[in-house]
């Protein structure tokens, strides 16, 4: 993909590139907890966004999406959100520089991936950390890594409509190749984590389905847990968010929340402390105890913070009968997207055969696999460019 963004970046503009790249993201475990500050436990895969950027004269920006196939063309004094268009990722990172006091001039971009479109493995956040470090490289800016997430963050609730927490850019940006970041989502602060899972391998099973209310449904399960910390205040006086609620508080919770909130607040309260443990287990390389875990946080997205579909419940229950498999989760937003397996390396070529056979017959569609392989995060790779 490098090679091809560039030559298409030199056709299309006569010019040498500068090149970044930014990676998508898995999550081992911690879903729906970044917006109420608790712990996640992402790391960087090697799927990711391509950038080739050069600065031009135009006074204009010219811009070609490899995926899409598409141009388009804006002036720098006229960026505001286009409505699911691509072009927003370009123009809420702008927008963020611009607030921060600098002034892109005029640039050519081809944007490329690797990242399949839809499976939750975070192509926007990865796009908006590749815009970003493409930019701020071209332009010199001196910008650290984690105001380029904080960027993404806003560009993301501004420019997409989708009022996500920090993790997907987190990731992309500080990924680090065989590592896990145990990520604080209240001070923004991680610990690298080793991963090495000996005989077992990270599967993703992809559902191939995106259900169409993902994004609102997301919105709704945010307002549903600030709602429960409101509501929980009067009793926890010194809570801010969910975070703050110890498990063994838990029967106390159930009696003060309304009957629609509580499995909500219950889910984010019992999931921070399933990434506390997950944490501890992969530190002494228990993955029996870390595969429990993953099943147990599939439950409890699923039945209680219902965020799966029929989809990843089939996926995640079958993966769980198989004696060759340690955990099987949903990973992500929800509603679509992929299933995280934990699975013995003999038993791959089986896993695929089962997994494959029986959801085409449950669904009539033909899943994919994507072997995880944990990689470093952005980064500029190609950086000669012949601007003027
Ligand atoms: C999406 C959001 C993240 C996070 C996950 C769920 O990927 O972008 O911020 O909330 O869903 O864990």
């Amino acid at each position: 993909m490098k090679k091809r963004i560039s030559e298409v970046f030199q056709d299309l503009f006569s010019q040498n590139p500068l090149i970044a790249f930014a990676p998508g993201r898995i999550n081992l475990i911690g879903e729906h907890t970044d917006y109420q500050e608790g712990l996640v436990f992402p790391a960087a895969v090697k799927q990711g966004i391509y950038i080739a950027i050069g600065r031009n004269q135009e006074g204009h920006c010219r811009l070609y999406s490899l995926d899409f196939d598409e141009e388009y063309t804006f002036s720098l004094d006229s960026i505001s959100p286009q409505k699911g268009h691509w072009v927003n990722y370009v123009m809420g990172m702008l927008s963020q520089l611009k607030q921060s006091g600098f002034a892109p001039q005029s640039f050519d971009m081809v944007i490329g991936g690797t990242i399949p479109v839809g499976a939750g493995l975070s192509s926007s956040a990865a796009l908006s950390i590749a815009i970003g470090t493409a930019i701020t490289s071209l332009f010199n800016y001196q910008v650290s890594k984690k105001s380029l997430v904080l960027y993404a963050q806003k560009s993301e609730h501004l420019y997409a409509g989708v009022n996500c927490g920090i993790m997907d850019p987190y990731a992309s940006a500080f990924g680090k190749k065989s590592h896990a970041l145990l990520l604080d989502c209240r001070n923004n602060s991680h610990e690298e984590i080793p991963i090495d899972l000996g005989h077992f391998q990270l599967v993703l099973v992809n559902s191939k389905v995106k259900h169409s209310l993902a994004d609102s449904a997301y919105n709704k399960r945010r307002m549903a847990c600030e709602e429960s910390v409101e509501i929980l205040k009067i009793e926890f006086p010194e809570i801010k968010t969910l975070r703050d609620i110890a498990i063994s508080d838990l029967e106390k919770v159930e009696k003060i929340l309304p009957e629609e909130l509580f499995p909500k607040a219950k889910h984010v309260i019992t999931e921070n402390h399933r990434v506390f443990e997950a944490a501890e287990s992969l530190r002494r390389r228990d993955l029996l105890t870390f595969g429990k875990l993953l099943n147990a946080s599939h439950t409890s997205l699923s039945t209680d913070f219902e965020v799966s579909c029929a989809e990843l419940d089939f996926l995640a229950s079958q993966a769980q009968g198989m004696l060759q498999v340690l955990g099987s989760r949903m990973m992500g937003g929800g509603f679509g997207g992929c299933t995280l397996n934990l699975v013995d390396k003999e038993f791959l070529v089986e896993f695929k055969n089962q997994i494959q056979n029986s959801y085409q017959k449950a669904f009539g569609i033909i899943p994919d696999f994507i072997e995880v392989e944990l990689s470093d995060g952005a980064s500029v790779i190609h950086s000669d460019s012949t601007s003027f």
